[in-house]
Formats: structure tokens, C-alpha cells, sequence
């Protein structure tokens, strides 16, 4: 019986996708599909807002956040485009056909969404919230279309600079700082291993203005004062899984000359844990520097080997 529940309720859910793309601005919103087994005996279930969640860290966040064994009731994504929304959508029956539960819901958010903290932007927050974890592990890329036409016109660095500065730093920002004014308590970002807002930079070596503004970026958002923190997690090269990886040239000849980097589920089990576990703590810190942790690569790799035992 319960399982012919699951499949009716999948089904819905397949049939309504298509459906819901036709509105303009979509909220493609999952109902409810399942009650979570026992969570009126827990303590009160969290929600999340994620950024990013097409991505390889991202997609491993949300997974995980969607698992049967968390105790997350509500969990909302962001999309910038209709391709993305699909991908998201994938995700998540993919997910909720595993291990059944959550209310899930996506909602259409665009660059000028976060450029101006558009009313589309302020909604999520005051019509879908209230949150107590915003995850991003938003960020561009050298191979998206819009930073490769960047770069042809500026130049490498340049045009590089220009969509770390719009996005990793910009919206990840815009993000923080309309989660703090709408109450929501933790703040979970993934960043990069030697990020650093005081590097030097130089127009001639690309790779330069990458951590400045991975540095920049947690600088600003580690001055935000979240209630229960903020969550800096600091992976090196990311193994992004078969599927991402080959997107990528530049990464297939990377991992064929050094070998799998940082596996994203491992990112990713780190951050929701931290959070997860910061978020159900009754207990405020009362310093402000207790509340941030950067979490370095080698501290990823020493939780994945415990949780491996
Ligand atoms: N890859 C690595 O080896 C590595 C290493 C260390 C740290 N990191 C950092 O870790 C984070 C996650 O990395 P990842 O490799 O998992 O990321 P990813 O697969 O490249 O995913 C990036 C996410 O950001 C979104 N995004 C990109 N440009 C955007 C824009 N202009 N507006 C809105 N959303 C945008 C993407 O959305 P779409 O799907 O719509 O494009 C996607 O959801 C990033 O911040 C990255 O800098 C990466």
C-alpha cells in the first residue's frame, strides 16, 4: 500500500513538470509527498533554502538534505533558467523515488534577481521562508557561455574577474545579506582552498583573481552576524563526479594527470552535517568568532574517514 502511495505520488509529480513550465516565472513547486516517519517525535524539523544545486557540490547538498534520514522539513532551490529547473527537478524525483520524503520546491531566480535584490528574491525569503539554513555553493565557471564571451571580449583575466566578482562574490553576498535580514540563522557557503581577499592579482595569470574573490566573498559574509554561524568550507580540487567531470576538458586532463581531487559528496556531507548539527543546537554562541568556521580540506578529508569507519 505504501508503496503504491510512493508511485502514485511520483507520478504526479512527473506529469505536473511539464505542466508547470508554462508559467512565465515559474515556482515549480513539489507537494508534499510523503511525511517524514517520526518527525512529530523529533525535535522540530529545519528548512533550507539552496544555492547552487545544480552543480556537482550543490546537487550532493540537496540529495542529502532530501534524505529520509535528516531531519529537514522543507527545502526550497533556486534556478536561474528553465534548463536548470529541469536539472533540478531531476534531482529531486531522482532522489524522493529513493528514499521518499520532503516538501521540495524550486523557484525561478534570475542574475538581475540578485543584481538589484529584486521583490522575486525578497519573496523567496518572505513567502517561502522563514529558513534556518541558506547552503550556496553557487559560483562561476571559465567554460559557461556568458564568461567565455566575457573573456573573449576583455581578456582572460579580466573577463574572468568580471563573473567572479558578479556571481562568487555578488550573489553569494546579495544572498547572505537578504538571509540575515529575513531571520535565517545559519549560513553555509562553499568556497575554496587558499582563498585569501588580499591577494595579488594579475590581469596575465587567469587563475590569480580566483581565490581574491573566494576570499572576498568570505570575508564579507563572514562579517554578517548569523545567529548560530556561518560556514566556510574550504575543499582543493573538487572530484565533481564522471557526469560534470566531462563537461569540463580542462578537468578530465586533470584528473587523468593527478587523480580524483576532493570527492563533492564528501563537500557536501561536511557542510549539511555541520549545519544541520549548528542549527538543532539550542545553544547561541555568545562570541561572534565562535560562530564562524572555515573548514579546511584536510578537515573534509578527516570527516569522511570517520564517517567511512
Ligand atoms: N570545481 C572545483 O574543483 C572547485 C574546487 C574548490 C572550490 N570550488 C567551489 O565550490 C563551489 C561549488 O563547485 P562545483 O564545482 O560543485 O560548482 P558547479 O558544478 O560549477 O556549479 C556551480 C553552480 O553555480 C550556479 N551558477 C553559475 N553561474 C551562475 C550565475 N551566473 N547565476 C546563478 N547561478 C550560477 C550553477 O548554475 P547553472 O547550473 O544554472 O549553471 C551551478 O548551480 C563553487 O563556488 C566553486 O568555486 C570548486
Amino acid at each position: 500500500m505504501i508503496n503504491q502511495i510512493i508511485v502514485a505520488k511520483f507520478l504526479l509529480l512527473v506529469f505536473w513538470v511539464p505542466f508547470s513550465f508554462e508559467f512565465p516565472n515559474f515556482g515549480v513547486e513539489a507537494q508534499p509527498l510523503e511525511t517524514k516517519p517520526n518527525m512529530s517525535q523529533e525535535s522540530e524539523s529545519l528548512s533550507c533554502l539552496v544555492a547552487g544545486a545544480t552543480g556537482a557540490t550543490g546537487g550532493e547538498i540537496l540529495r542529502l538534505l532530501l534524505g529520509k534520514d535528516k531531519n529537514v522539513g522543507k527545502v526550497v532551490v533556486l534556478a536561474r533558467s528553465e534548463a536548470s529547473a529541469a536539472k533540478l527537478q531531476a534531482i529531486i524525483i531522482d532522489q524522493i523515488s529513493a528514499t521518499g520524503s520532503s516538501m521540495v520546491e524550486i523557484v525561478r531566480v534570475l542574475s538581475e534577481d540578485y543584481e538589484s535584490k529584486s521583490e522575486t528574491l525578497r519573496n523567496v525569503f518572505s513567502q517561502k521562508g522563514p529558513f534556518d539554513i541558506v547552503f550556496t555553493a553557487m559560483g562561476t565557471s571559465r567554460v559557461n557561455p556568458e564568461v567565455q564571451e566575457a573573456m573573449e571580449e576583455y581578456g582572460l583575466g579580466l573577463g574572468f574577474e568580471k563573473f567572479l566578482k558578479k556571481v562568487d562574490l555578488g550573489f553569494n553576498l546579495a544572498l547572505a545579506e537578504l538571509a540575515l535580514e529575513n531571520g535565517v540563522k545559519l549560513f553555509s557557503r562553499i568556497s575554496a582552498r587558499g582563498a585569501n581577499a588580499d591577494g595579488e592579482v594579475n590581469p596575465d595569470i587567469q587563475w590569480s583573481y580566483y581565490p581574491k574573490y573566494q576570499g572576498l566573498a568570505d570575508k564579507a559574509i563572514m562579517a554578517l552576524p548569523f545567529p548560530k554561524g556561518v560556514h566556510i568550507l574550504r575543499p582543493g580540487r573538487l572530484d565533481r563526479g564522471e557526469e560534470f567531470r566531462k563537461l569540463r576538458p580542462h578537468e578530465v586532463g586533470a584528473h587523468e594527470k593527478m587523480g580524483p581531487g576532493l570527492s563533492v559528496t564528501h563537500v557536501a556531507r561536511k557542510a549539511v552535517a555541520m549545519a544541520l548539527a549548528d542549527s538543532s543546537n539550542d545553544v547561541i554562541s555568545a562570541s561572534a568568532a565562535a560562530r564562524i568556521k572555515i573548514v579546511d580540506e584536510a578537515e573534509i578529508v578527516q570527516f569522511s574517514k570517520r564517517e567511512e569507519l
